[in-house]
């Protein structure tokens, strides 16, 4: 039995969950502790090596992060603290716990999970996933293949970063009603859809457990669909990749 332990890195919470490979996308054993502040790499390291320690599972461990990862070192810090880049995320997370790490980038991560259990299932032609919550993540698959690090929240509209005109949090910090939170992610959306005329959007993050509220009110010509792994989609995205990776 491959049961491999997946970790989702946030701004607020770190969840964990040992999933369990040759059945899919199940996970058996699940932990979440708040993110601790400041979040950084120490103090991450530390608590990635406890969550290893109470979730034994052997093999490579897959992570994710809300940043650009290219080889396991940290190329970004938009939502998190700066002194994460230029950091071997890889490096130090096996020291911390012992095993073999895959880190990758949350959006990617969940993308994965997305194309292979979920909303993405047996799609080819261009999907492209994104996440609206404290940020705006991006993950763009081509006939299932993922092309990594798109960082599609960081696209300029308007003379600003997209993601601080339409992450889920400026719906809740502006007190938005959908409608005109709907109409920010709706100009997003349409950007992206001209850059990359994708065949389908999947909606990912917090947001899209709502998505009744807003997907009715969106204007692009792909099909938009909800995200359909929950909150497991990081957890099993990054599990699977590290088994593929490293397993
Ligand atoms: C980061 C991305 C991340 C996204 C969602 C953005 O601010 O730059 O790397 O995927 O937030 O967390």
């Amino acid at each position: 039995m491959r049961r491999r332990l997946g970790i989702d890195i946030g701004g607020s919470a770190i969840k964990a969950g040992i999933v369990d490979l040759d059945a899919g996308s199940a996970v058996v054993e699940r932990l979440e502790i708040p993110t601790p502040q400041p979040a950084t790499p120490p103090a991450i390291a530390e608590r990635i090596g406890e969550i290893a320690r109470r979730l034994r599972a052997d093999g490579p461990i897959g992570i994710t992060f809300p940043a650009v990862i290219r080889h396991g070192i940290v190329g970004s810090a938009a939502n998190v603290d700066e002194s994460w880049i230029g950091t071997d995320g890889d490096a130090l997370f096996e020291a911390a716990t012992g095993q073999p790490v895959f880190l990758m980038n949350d959006a990617d991560a969940a993308g994965i999970a997305e194309m292979r259990f979920g909303a993405g299932r047996d799609r080819a032609g261009t999907v492209i996933m994104v996440t609206f919550g404290t940020g705006i993540g991006s993950a763009i698959f081509i006939d299932g293949r993922l092309v990594p690090n798109t960082e599609l929240g960081h696209l300029e509209i308007r003379g600003r970063d997209a993601e601080d005109r339409a992450a889920a949090i400026v719906k809740t910090r502006l007190r938005l009603g959908w409608v005109r939170w709907a109409r920010l992610a709706d100009e997003y959306l349409r950007t992206v859809e001209r850059l990359f005329s994708p065949d389908r959007f999947i909606i990912g993050g917090g947001i899209s457990h709502e998505a009744d509220k807003f997907l009715p009110l969106l204007t692009v010509r792909a099909e938009v669909v909800p995200a359909a792994m929950g909150n497991d989609a990081g957890i099993v995205g990054a599990a699977v990749a590290a088994e593929e990776r490293l397993g």
